[in-house]
């Protein structure tokens, strides 16, 4: 206490001046305000609260429902009936921004143990019920697109965020625990790791009237950096510089891919975790994906309940709204359990194709992309029979045909196949892609000509198999696919606050 202190060396109107700005203090004006989550966690003992948040809904000119983001559940304040005057009333509609001060009782009503008894309410922000998008029934989650500036305001987007927060905090933790570096990849740079082309490019040209070289090319040395540049796709291969330094590193930040892909599961604009790591094969690396999917799943289920069980309760009515056949055997929740509990079911490339081959939905033409050869790229469809039909477990795919693989991927001894592994989830398909490295210098070399791609700005990638190459491994988890497995959200424009996907970047 350290006015008490302070008061015994002070003359009586010191004195007493101090002993009213304590009692100020304590009254409500000054009332610190306390997040919804702990105030329903509060015994209640007669004591003020204040608490500051939005209407989500006032009934009956006596019981304000206020949420803060805290968490899920509402807090209810319920004034006494005619104690509120008629301008206050108009003003306390759905949206509206309220700081509420009162006694917490134990609640009658059912759901909830506690709520205030209001003793004062101050409108912080109205919001005109007229014309506030948010009405207090269901949105589609389309419609919701359109005002993603406030569907963070919603049930289900307050419950996803915090998720995804909970998510992003835990893969910190488990690489932390583990000893790994968390290391930050230039989002503008001059390569293209996957080989794919599909970027954004980063200039300052006037686009209108860029310079040209004397062949009439754009003269990229007028640009800003010099050079061509463009928005990463993938921060592996600094990624990996750094991991033959210092043995286990991480990236997590956002990657950017130019593809025209309108599915639920692609954004131009996405956050992936790199892991990479030196004397790494590819089994450690498969095991190491292993060890992060369940420990994520495992921290959502002791850290997001609450948030759990809502998701859990919406993907189920979800669920029910669809025909028998395409509705999925387990709930979000179990889901999550299975992951934690059951091992992933390791598959080569070659063994898939056999089992797809043989499929029931091959062999009836059910596949829009029919398996008939060794060397085809697997599509979702194929993916998602592995593991929701045939295996009805995780996959772990590995040793694919080097000819639908990156540069990078270290070549098996059958000159066929890389060391390349993708995670397969279900209702998500491929939630990890990696790789054991090639660290052979010749090897690397002779792939990257064969494919025709720009040796020279390799330079420095190609050094690190010149001076102290090592074995090593690694893989990206795509964090918006893990947020939706986790979630149940069917759509990943549904789990990143401000979707990016062709034709649209809104906000
Ligand atoms: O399989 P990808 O393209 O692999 C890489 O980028 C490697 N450089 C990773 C590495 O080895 N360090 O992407 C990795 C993961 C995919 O498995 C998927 O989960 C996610 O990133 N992903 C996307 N997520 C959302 N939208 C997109 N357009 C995505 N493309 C990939
Ligand atoms: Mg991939």
């Amino acid at each position: 206490m350290p006015i008490d202190f302070l008061l015994h060396d002070l003359g009586s109107t010191q004195k007493s001046q101090l002993q009213e700005i304590r009692v100020a203090l304590r009254s409500p004006f000054f009332m610190k305000r306390i997040k919804i989550k702990e105030v329903l966690k509060t015994q209640p003992a007669g004591q003020t609260v204040k608490v500051q948040g939005w209407i989500r809904t006032f009934r009956n000119n006596q019981f304000i429902a206020i949420n803060d983001g805290s968490t899920i559940h509402n807090v209810q304040a319920v004034a006494e009936l005619n104690s509120l005057e008629e301008a206050t009333l108009k003003r306390l509609t759905t949206g509206a921004c309220v700081s509420v001060e009162g006694e917490l009782i134990p609640s009658p009503a059912k759901g909830q143990a506690v709520e205030i008894k209001v003793k004062s309410i101050d409108i912080l922000g109205d919001s005109d019920a007229e014309k506030f998008p948010l009405q207090p029934k269901k949105h589609s989650l389309e419609f919701l697109r359109e005002i993603a500036h406030l569907r963070a305001r919603t049930n289900t987007f307050g419950a996803v965020m915090r998720v995804r927060h909970a998510m992003a905090y835990g893969v910190h933790k488990f690489f932390n625990d583990r000893g790994f570096v968390y290391v930050h990849t230039p989002v503008i740079t001059g390569s293209d790791a996957e080989g794919a082309g599909a970027m954004f490019k980063v200039t300052t040209l006037d686009i209108n009237n860029p310079a040209r070289d004397e062949h009439g090319k754009i003269d990229h040395q007028k640009d800003f950096f010099g050079r061509e540049t463009n928005l990463t796709v993938s921060g592996q291969l600094e990624g990996e510089t750094y991991a033959l330094a210092l043995g286990d590193i991480y990236t997590f930040g956002p990657t950017f891919r130019a593809e025209n892909s309108n599915t639920t599961r692609h954004l131009a604009e996405f956050w992936m975790i790199e892991p990479e790591m030196a004397f790494y094969d590819i089994h450690d690396n498969m095991q190491l994906a292993t060890d992060l999917l369940q420990f994520l799943a495992q921290y959502a289920l002791d850290n997001c309940a609450d948030d759990l069980e809502f998701l859990n309760k919406r993907a189920q009515d979800e669920e029910a709204a669809k025909p028998q056949e395409q509705r999925s055997e387990l709930g979000l929740i179990d889901r999550l359990k299975f992951v934690v509990e059951n091992d992933f079911q390791k598959l080569s490339y070659t063994e898939a194709i056999d089992i797809l081959k043989n499929s029931n939905p091959n062999k009836k033409k059910k596949f829009q992309y029919l398996i008939d050869s060794w060397g085809v790229d697997l599509q979702s469809e194929h993916e998602r029979y592995l593991v929701e039909k045939h295996f009805k477990k995780p996959v772990i795919l590995y040793n694919y045909p080097k000819d639908i693989k990156a540069f990078y991927m270290r070549q098996n001894e059958d000159g066929k196949t890389v060391a390349a592994m993708d995670v397969l989830f279900p209702g998500i398909g491929e939630i990890i892609g990696g790789s054991q490295r090639e660290e052979r210098y010749e090897n690397l070399v002779a792939r990257i000509r064969e494919m025709n791609l720009p040796e020279k700005e390799l330079w420095w990638y190609l050094d690190l198999r010149k001076f102290g190459s090592a074995p090593h491994s690694g893989f990206g988890l795509g964090f918006e696919r893990l947020v939706q497995f986790v979630t149940g959200m069917t759509n990943i424009r549904d789990v990143i606050p401000y979707p990016r996907f062709p034709g649209n970047a809104e906000f």
